[in-house]
Formats: C-alpha cells, sequence, structure tokens
C-alpha cells in the first residue's frame, strides 16, 4: 500500500534510538550508550514535538486558528524554528522576536519558512539577566501587545511543552529500550524535555536515574573557543548550584524528577561530539554533545557495567557550522581524559 502524507507535521517523533556501538568498543565502555536522535525530526530539533503539541492543543481548545490568529514566541532557537515551519504548513501567521547573536543558520531558517522576525535590541535583555528567566514574560506580553489576535506560545511556562515529552518522547525510549533503560540523560533550556521524559520513566520505573547536564558556569561566562557566543552549549544553561535551584530555573523545569546534577566543560562538549563524529558518523549539536559526554563519564564507571544509558541528542551539528563546530581543537581536547 502506498503512503503519502498530508503534512509535515505528521512526521514529527518515532525517533531513533542508536546504540553507539564503536564507541563503547573504541573507549572501552562498560556500560551501554543508546542516544536518542532528535535531529530526526522534520524541522531538525526535539522542539518539533513542544511546538507541535503547543499549537494543536490550543486549537483543540478552540483558542486558536489559522484564520484568526498570529502566533507569536520570543527565542534564540529551535523552539522558533519548528514553530516557524508548522505554522507554515498549517497557514498561521508567525511573529519571533530573536535575541541579538543568533547563529546564522537559525536567521536563514526562519526567513526560509517566512517568519516575521522582530529583532530584540540588547538593552531589553538586560532584565533578563539580572532578574532571571521570569523576565522574558514582559518582552512577549510587548509582542502581544504589538500584534492583533497574537497568541503567545510561552515555551517555558506552557504545560504542554512538558506534556509532549511526557506522552511522546518518554514512551518511545520505554518502548524502544523495551524497558530496561537505567540512566536518562539530559539539559536543561525550558526543562521541558527533561520534565516530560523524567517523569513518565520514572512513573514506569522508579529507579531509573534521571541525571541533569549542565553547562560549565565558568566556559559559560568566559568561552573557551573564540567566536562561540554563551560558551557554545546552545539552548542549555545551569539551574542548580550548591545553593540550590537559580533565577534561571524555568517554570517547566520539574527538580521532583532530578537525581543528579553534573557540570560538563566545554572541551568535554567538543571532544565527545568529535568522537561521535569518528566512530559512528553522527554529527550533533553542543547541547548533544554536553548530555553524550556525560553519558560517557557514566559509562565509564565500574558501578554502570552493563547498564543502559539513553542520552537525549536534541539537535544536529549542522546547525552549528557557523561556529566550525566540526573542527576537532586539539589545544583543548588532547587534555580531555574521560577516565
Ligand atoms: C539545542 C537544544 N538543546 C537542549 C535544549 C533544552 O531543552 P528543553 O527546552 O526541553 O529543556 C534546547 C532548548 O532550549 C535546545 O535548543
Amino acid at each position: 500500500m502506498g503512503k503519502i502524507y498530508n503534512s509535515i507535521t505528521e512526521l514529527v517523533g518515532h525517533t531513533p534510538l542508536v546504540e553507539f556501538k564503536r564507541l563503547e568498543e573504541a573507549l572501552g565502555l562498560k556500560g551501554r550508550i543508546a542516544g536518542k536522535l532528535e535531529y530526526f525530526n522534520p524541522a531538525g530539533s526535539h522542539k518539533d514535538r513542544i511546538a507541535l503539541e503547543i499549537i494543536e492543543q490550543a486549537e483543540a481548545r478552540g483558542e486558536i486558528s489559522p484564520d484568526k490568529t498570529t502566533l507569536v514566541e520570543f527565542t534564540s532557537g529551535n523552539t522558533g524554528i519548528a514553530l516557524a515551519s508548522f505554522a507554515a504548513a498549517k497557514g498561521y501567521p508567525f511573529r519571533i522576536g530573536l535575541q541579538p547573536g543568533v547563529s546564522v543558520e537559525r536567521l536563514k531558517l526562519l526567513e526560509a519558512y517566512n517568519a516575521d522576525i522582530i529583532p530584540v535590541e540588547p538593552d531589553d535583555l538586560a532584565e533578563v539577566y539580572e532578574k532571571g528567566i521570569e523576565a522574558f514574560e514582559p518582552i512577549i506580553k510587548k509582542f502581544l501587545e504589538d500584534t492583533p489576535n497574537g497568541y503567545a506560545t510561552y515555551q517555558l511556562s506552557n504545560p504542554d511543552n512538558i506534556k509532549a515529552h511526557y506522552d511522546h518522547t518518554g514512551p518511545e525510549i520505554w518502548d524502544d529500550t523495551d524497558g530496561k533503560i537505567d540512566i536518562f540523560i539530559g539539559g536543561v533550556g525550558t526543562g521541558g524535555s527533561t520534565h516530560g521524559v523524567g517523569k513518565f520513566l520514572k512513573e514506569k520505573k522508579s529507579d531509573v536515574k534521571v541525571i541533569i547536564t549542565q553547562p560549565n558556569p565558568d566556559d559559560v561566562a568566559n568561552p573557551i573557543v573564540d567566536g562561540v557566543p554563551d560558551g557554545g552549549f546552545h539552548g542549555i544553561h545551569p539551574v542548580h548550584d550548591d545553593n540550590g535551584l537559580n533565577a534561571m530555573t524555568p517554570d517547566n523545569f520539574g527538580p521532583e524528577v532530578v537525581d543528579e546534577y553534573q557540570d560538563i566543560s566545554y572541551a568535554e562538549t567538543l571532544k565527545a561530539i568529535h568522537l561521535l563524529g569518528k566512530y559512528e558518523g553522527i554529527f550533533v549539536g553542543a547541547s548533544s554533545g554536553a548530555s553524550l559526554a556525560i553519558a560517557i563519564k557514566e559509562a565509564l564507571k565500574e558501578e554502570n557495567a552493563g547498564k543502559l544509558i539513553v542520552p537525549l541528542l536534541p539537535d544536529n551539528g549542522e546547525r552549528y557550522l557557523s561556529e566550525d563546530l566540526q573542527r576537532v581543537r586539539p589545544e583543548v581536547e588532547d587534555k580531555v581524559d574521560f577516565k
């Protein structure tokens, strides 16, 4: 029987889980690592899931429709690209506020999907850096005032973000591992993916360990590679330190499903990305590299021998070619010894 899809939106989810067997062998890993390759989503990241869920749940509640609504969001990254793609596929106009310094790939993809781009001045973001993540809200409210029939998707606090991962990403990992997953690893931007997946997995098997990947704050403040903004981690930031959760913790984050927070350096992140390219022919973005680096460290531990470790790998390295993400930097990577 033939199979012709009606829309790109029908292709979201059911991304593959791939065990990195050659990497395991090359590094002598004791645990097994199977990466969830979210770049197989049609607009290229795990954010496709939340963009579609947020739009379709609002449609189901009768709050929006293509003939009367303009979708609005403020984001520097993958959520904007996913919303732009699906807004186009469903016939919604889409206005996106963009942070300064957004990579050229992102800007061009947003243009390709016909998004209406509103640059946000650095001064307007000063409050966010001062007061924390909640200061994004007034920026979006301002866009709404300027947008007749605007509907803000509010990825930082919209519960449909968590729901997308609880209903889909978590069950996919559970089914594809036949319930044998032992450790799940992910980073926090909005918190939706680790919250939704972690909640689902823990309800199924309470001793699944959930580890949050945290970019090393020093590397974020002082990038170790030239020309890389925010330390190069893209989309994830530290939310927890010795004093507990910080002001950059979004509403959608779920600390109750977290067992451990682990810091990762950018050097370790780069090394993990390049090992994956070298041994598996897979090129992922930096947030994936950060989670993979932690997966490698866990898989080296004797206590994790034979355990199944699943890092969520949000997007593809092609999205960061303008930063030369593919280039091996021996001056920093040679110092990394995962043992
Ligand atoms: C590349 C990338 N990785 C990880 C994340 C974090 O995912 P989440 O928003 O589900 O916490 C994001 C999003 O902010 C992202 O764009």
